[in-house]
């Protein structure tokens, strides 16, 4: 398992120091929300500030993009120093060429899934991602409670990729803490972002130990 802490819910005037503080405290990959205020109703941060947080940091970038023009931010993000982008396939022109452009500029391409996407409108891209993004609340926020109804998916998904041996990661964001990480690994999730669960207590270390712990046994 891999654990990605979401920076929406750090500290922005203190960034160095809380990037600093995950990574020391074991964080697998840095999550990056993009939001443009169009796709989603939140604002937040963009290539500029990938590339100064590039500069600080030896974890892969996960960025997430949640906007409405991704063909236009995609390569900037990758060239700022992004290693991996998500997408979601409704803000895409033509998914599959986004795709290919993701990794043509050499970062993992990757589908990010709205909890009340079906399944069937996705699965045609399985054979270009790297990655499935399932979001486990409806982006825009950091914050929220976690959506039960996603797990069965995420086994969905997990039989699909196993089924046809497809090397593509699943990825789970929203609402995950050390108190429910339990279901969502068991579901089939690899790849853990957590933003308050993670930024919101008092020590990232003792934290990220403990979701480590709640799925040792799966
Ligand atoms: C929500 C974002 C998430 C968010 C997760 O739109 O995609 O990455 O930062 O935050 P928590 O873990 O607090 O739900
Ligand atoms: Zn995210």
């Amino acid at each position: 398992m891999k654990i990605a802490p979401s920076i929406l819910s750090a500290d922005f005037s203190r960034l160095k120091d809380e990037i600093e503080a995950v990574e020391a405290a074991g964080a697998d990959w840095l999550h990056v929300d993009v939001m443009d205020g169009h796709f989603v109703p939140n604002i937040t941060v963009g290539p500029v500030v990938v590339e100064s947080i590039r500069k600080v940091t030896r974890l892969p970038l996960d960025v997430h993009l949640m906007v409405t023009e991704p063909d236009k931010y995609a390569p900037e993000l990758i060239k700022a120093g992004a290693n991996w982008i998500s997408v979601h396939q409704d803000t895409c022109k033509d998914p599959r060429t986004t795709l290919k452009t993701i990794r043509r500029l050499g970062a993992g391409a990757s589908i990010a899934v709205n909890p009340d996407i079906d399944l069937d409108e996705v699965e045609k891209f399985f054979s270009g991602i790297d990655m499935i993004l399932m979001m486990t609340v409806f982006p825009g926020f950091a914050g929220q409670t976690f959506i039960e109804d996603v797990l069965p998916k995420i086994q969905k998904i997990r039989s699909i990729i196993a089924e046809r041996g497809l090397p593509v990661l699943v990825e789970a964001d929203g609402g995950i803490k050390a108190d429910n990480i339990h279901r969502v690994v068991s579901a089939g999730a690899e790849v853990i972002v957590s933003g308050s669960g993670i930024f919101k207590t008092a020590d990232y270390g003792e934290t990220i130990r403990r979701m480590r712990k709640a799925v040792e046994k799966i």
